[in-house]
């Protein structure tokens, strides 16, 4: 399979796994966002999540990703939103723009690109949240990530979609993994100051302040 057909494959994969919504919405509101924050969804994928928000009665969001594909459904499901096709190392925004960036299961792409960290401190105000949802190295995770990466995984539909989407980023979620806690503590030189950092069975929530 050659790359574009991998990259198709693994963007349909993407819409279709981390579909739990009540999981979705409970880290949402964690991070108490007010319906009048300007809130950008970076690496929003297929806009569910400006979907859950919106239907918080959080509506001035807008979305972002590197991804033509996802951006058309996003658009599709989300017809009053804004949507960019930009990477985080340019983000097509002002100094300042938004109260509140979010960014779920996206991190691990650029985490380790300072021009990205750069970037989404610039576009956000100060005193404004950067909050983020991302893997973590939990018991349940490996538990899951083994048997995805298991012979038994071709057996069952929603573990064989699983497994291809992990293959196919297994290397940059690996640096995550393997970097979390020590990039999360460098945090602080990049103007960010942490607010709160959670964890639960698979997952890592954060919320910084930029200073
Ligand atoms: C695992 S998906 C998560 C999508 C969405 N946040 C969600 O929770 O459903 C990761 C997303 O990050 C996007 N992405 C990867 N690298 C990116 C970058 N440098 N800038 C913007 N988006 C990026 C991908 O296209 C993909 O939509």
């Amino acid at each position: 399979m050659n790359w574009q057909k991998r990259t198709k494959q693994w963007e349909r994969e993407c819409v279709k796994t981390r579909r739990y919504l009540w999981l979705r919405r409970r880290r949402l509101k964690m991070f108490q966002i007010s319906p009048n924050n300007k809130v950008l969804d970076l690496g929003c994928g297929d806009g569910l999540n400006i979907k859950l928000l919106n239907q918080m009665g959080i509506s001035k969001v807008f979305g972002v990703d590197i991804s033509s594909y996802l951006l058309k459904i996003a658009q599709k499901n989300n017809p009053q939103t804004k949507f960019y096709l930009a990477s985080a190392k340019k983000l097509p925004f002002k100094n300042g723009y938004f109260d509140v960036i979010l960014i779920d299961s996206t991190f691990y792409h650029f985490f380790d690109d300072p021009k990205s960290l750069i970037e989404i401190r610039r576009v956000l105000k100060k005193g404004g949240k950067l909050n983020f949802i991302e893997a973590h190295k939990s018991f349940l995770r490996k538990l899951i990530d083994k048997f995805t990466l298991s012979s038994f995984a071709n057996y069952l539909p929603f573990f064989k979609g699983r497994q291809f989407a992990y293959m196919a980023e297994k290397i940059s979620l690996a640096r995550w993994l393997e970097k979390e806690e020590t990039f999360l503590k460098s945090l602080w030189k990049y103007g960010f100051k942490k607010i709160f950092l959670k964890r639960d069975l698979l997952s890592i929530i954060g919320s910084y302040q930029r200073t």
